[in-house]
């Protein structure tokens, strides 16, 4: 039996995380989810956001599956997600995009990973005013953080059978801190000389990959580029309701999707559940349990090729529930 840390999160968040459970169950592997929630709801409820408690059942199970939490924009309390990362040391945002067959994409070859650095850059939360019309913010970079993120993304390779990795930057004009960022990781690469090694400069690389991603395998960027290269990435293969990911430390694992909150479309039952499905899916290989997890992806393949029980961002009509059965129909098939 397996205790996982489960946090519902805000907006779509209980629902798809809801679906996810269903659908990993579904499996028989024996999971005692112990729910611990944070976000804005918490707040009205506990007066913190990210309650102690959250924070000592993670430590205490090392695993976690995270729905989205709604982060105030401007003011109000600092984002859950960096506090977490930071926190638990999860140094390595890896999120695995790829082309899903019959989802209608300009891309139908794309499969390439997305890892992000994921404690400095400009989350490092030092911002400050000077006064009232003028902002600073810190760009922290540590050679260590940054060898080691390095290091993480030629590992990755290694381990999943990948064979080239890109660094992506902007040393060109951040020449101290994405310089510091670049020359640590190619310091890295040197190590590892049977895996393909290129860099680029973000906006080009952006571009490059929306002409050809099949070019690309493995791409390892400093926080901000990685996020906003993460729901670009998604737009490609169909949408934030279909990429997964993981926040990896050495010790601790949180995962969660792409996506946020999407208050737009919250408590009507119509989120896709698919990101936070594969999101389980990658939990599962984590944990050792690759088969099930093998299980859960070709079920969610079908579910979407079939194109009947899929929800409307996917351009169909089912609720996020009829999809997670119709996913837990065909694992048990
Ligand atoms: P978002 O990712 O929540 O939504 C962007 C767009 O994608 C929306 O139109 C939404 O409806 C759609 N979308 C997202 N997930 C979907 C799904 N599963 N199925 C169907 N459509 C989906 O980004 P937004 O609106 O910028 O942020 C909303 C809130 O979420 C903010 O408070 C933000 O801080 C928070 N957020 C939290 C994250 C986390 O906890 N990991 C990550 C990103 C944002
Ligand atoms: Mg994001």
């Amino acid at each position: 039996m397996y205790n996982i840390t489960v946090i519902p999160g805000d907006g779509i968040g209980p629902e798809v995380v809801e679906a996810s459970k269903y659908v990993v169950d579904s499996t028989g592997i024996n999971i005692n989810w112990e729910e611990v929630n944070a976000g804005a709801s918490v707040l009205e409820e506990e007066g913190t956001a990210l309650p102690d408690k959250l924070l000592k059942n993670i430590e205490k199970n090392r695993v976690a599956l995270k729905g989205p939490v709604t982060t105030p924009v401007g003011s109000g309390f600092r984002s859950i997600n960096v506090e977490l990362r930071k926190k638990f040391n999860l140094y390595a945002n890896v999120r695995p995009v790829t082309a899903i067959p019959g989802i209608f994409s300009r891309y139908p070859r794309m499969d390439l990973v997305i890892i992000r650095e994921n404690t400095q850059d400009l989350y490092s939360g030092i911002e400050y005013s000077t006064d009232d019309s003028s902002a600073h913010a810190i760009k922290l970079v540590t050679r260590e953080a940054s060898e080691r993120i390095g290091r993480f993304a030629f590992d990755y390779c290694g381990k999943n059978n990948r064979r080239k990795v890109t660094c992506v930057h902007k040393a060109n004009i951040l020449k101290l801190t994405d310089g510091l960022f670049l020359e640590s990781v190619r310091n890295m690469a040197k190590d590892y000389p049977d895996i393909e090694y290129e860099e680029l400069i973000v906006d080009n690389a952006c571009m490059q990959v929306v002409i050809d991603p099949g070019r690309f395998d493995v791409l390892v960027m400093p926080n901000l580029y990685g996020d906003i290269m993460s729901d670009m990435c998604a737009g490609m293969v169909g949408g934030l309701g279909l990429v997964p990911g993981a926040n990896m430390g050495d010790e601790i694992v949180i995962f969660e999707a792409v996506h946020g909150s999407a208050p737009d479309i919250a408590g009507r039952g119509i989120a896709n559940p698919t990101a936070v499905i594969l999101t389980s899916a990658m939990m599962l290989d984590y944990l050792g349990e690759e088969r099930s997890a093998g299980i859960i992806r070709r079920a969610v393949y079908s579910v979407i090729k079939e194109g009947v029980w899929i929800t409307p961002d996917l351009g169909g009509k089912a609720t996020t529930m009829d999809m997670a059965r119709a996913i837990a129909e065909y694992v048990n098939i």
